[in-house]
């Protein structure tokens, strides 16, 4: 069982609501991180939250929802040690755990059902990073630095 953060906007805070009851019920540890109702709020403040719980290892992995799962995702990977991956299929939520060793799963809300969802989130879970030929891959992203953009 894994220590989950989770969090979303109000776009997303229906279907977060639905995953965080299905972790809970799966007996993982589920850290909310909010939104909790359907006010309008910022994308980038949750995606943040999910992140630095995951960066800071209180959390081991993070699951974000909003519309897409995109703005989310742009949040949360701006943050240092987070790999945080956009998916809609299963197929996609196995391959990111296993190749790029993702440990933030991002969900759209308008974009799948509740029960798909609910299987792409399982296959992530269920998925171990391979290591071998993906490890320097991965050393790569995380090396990565924020740097200004080349003049043309
Ligand atoms: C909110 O309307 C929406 O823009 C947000 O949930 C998300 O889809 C952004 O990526």
């Amino acid at each position: 069982m894994a220590r989950i953060a989770a969090g979303a906007d109000h776009a997303g805070v229906q279907l977060k609501d639905v995953l965080v009851a299905h972790l809970r019920k799966l007996g993982h540890d589920v850290v909310d991180c909010g939104t909790d109702g359907l006010g309008r709020v910022d994308y980038p403040d949750y995606g943040e939250a999910v992140a630095r719980k995951v960066a800071v290892g209180e959390a081991e992995l993070g699951l974000c929802v909003c519309g897409t799962g995109i703005g989310m995702a742009m949040a949360a990977n701006k943050v240092p040690g987070v790999r945080a991956a956009t998916v809609h299929d299963v197929t996609s939520a196995r391959l990111t755990r296993r190749h790029n060793d993702a440990n933030v799963i991002c969900l759209g809300e308008r974009l799948v059902g509740a029960e798909l969802a609910r299987d792409a989130l399982e296959a992530f879970l269920g998925a171990t990073f391979e290591g071998g030929r993906h490890a320097p891959r991965v050393a790569k992203i995380d090396s990565l630095l924020p740097s200004e953009p080349i003049a043309q």
